[in-house]
């Protein structure tokens, strides 16, 4: 770089360190990586690896992502459960098989930004589980610790006794990590936006916390026609419940839509993926 370039530089740097306040990128300008979340029935870690059931198992142990298999027939797999032909005992009649979302990531060196936009899908008209939000978004983030999270993603969090899965007897069990402690550093980071109400940050160890974590610093979503968007700010820096992020570090990654007024496992799933800060992954979040 010659002197006058890097001159500018440092103005530009200066600038960055003294604009105090967090504004998401030009998003028109910011690649877009398109994940298929579907509905996954009820298929908990516990079937995932159970060898009999699901064709996947061994090849999981061996090492390979979810998403390598699936990717790209996510759509297909969401139709054969959302049916009640495969692991829906009671399939929810009308509701999407799955649905496209557009992923976007930037950062500024202080914030990740984290840009989801999707087509609402008809509603099912079904019964309203959650009355006061048609749509949720919630994404969770892990620093490769939990074991498996960097080829299951979210799965490692999903159990067979949880609530709402047959068969449950817990109707107050969510999510959990087994072996997870948010002090061993053995957790997944926790965001949910919400159509009515304040968004939330926690996190899932032993068990599922909607709160604690700071560092999310907001969580917008809006309906242009039938389009949804949703931008969360959320600070590189860590805290309690929220995972710190580093620039030339990638960290697993997945998303859940509750579409349809939908609660528990009633959600469109993302497979597990992994974003970059600064660095090469499925998404990049980028300066
Ligand atoms: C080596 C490839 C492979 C891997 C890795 C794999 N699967 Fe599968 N999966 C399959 C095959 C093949 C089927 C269909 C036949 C069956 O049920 O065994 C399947 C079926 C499924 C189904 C039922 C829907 C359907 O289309 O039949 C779900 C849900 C599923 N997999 C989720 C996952 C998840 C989640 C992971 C990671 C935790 C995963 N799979 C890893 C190969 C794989």
């Amino acid at each position: 770089m010659d002197k006058r370039h890097l001159l500018a530089a440092a103005v530009a740097a200066t600038f960055a360190a003294g604009g105090a306040l967090a504004a998401p990128p030009d998003w028109s300008k910011v690649p877009a990586k398109k994940i298929t979340a579907f509905y996954p029935g009820a298929s908990p870690m516990e079937w995932i690896m159970k060898g009999t059931e699901h064709g996947g198992a061994r090849a999981l142990k061996k090492g390979e992502t979810c998403a390598s298999c699936h990717d790209e027939e996510a759509a297909d797999m969401g139709k054969k459960m959302v049916s009640g032909q495969k692991i829906e005992p009671t399939p929810p009649k009308g509701k999407a098989a799955a649905i496209p979302v557009q992923v976007q990531a930037a950062n500024d060196g202080q914030n990740l930004y984290l840009r989801f936009t999707w087509k609402q899908p008809a509603a099912s008209g079904g019964a309203k589980q959650d009355a006061d939000n048609q749509v949720k978004l919630a994404f969770m983030l892990e620093d490769n610790k939990v074991e498996m999270a960097n080829l299951a993603g979210c799965w490692q969090t999903c159990h067979e006794d949880s609530r709402t899965m047959p068969g449950a007897k817990d109707d107050k069990k969510t999510k959990y990590v087994a072996g997870g402690s948010v002090a061993g550093g053995k957790f997944y980071d926790l965001v949910q936006w919400k159509m009515k109400g304040k968004p939330t940050d926690g996190h899932v160890a032993e068990s599922r916390v909607m709160e604690g974590g700071s560092a999310l610093v907001s969580a917008d979503g809006k309906k242009n026609g039938d389009e949804w968007s949703v931008v969360f700010t959320r600070k590189l820096a860590g805290g309690n419940g929220d995972i710190a992020l580093a620039s030339g570090k990638v960290y697993n990654f997945g998303f859940a839509i509750h579409d349809d007024w939908a609660t528990g496992r009633f959600h469109h799933v993302s497979l597990g993926y992994t974003l970059g800060i600064d660095a090469k992954a499925d998404i990049n979040a980028a300066k």
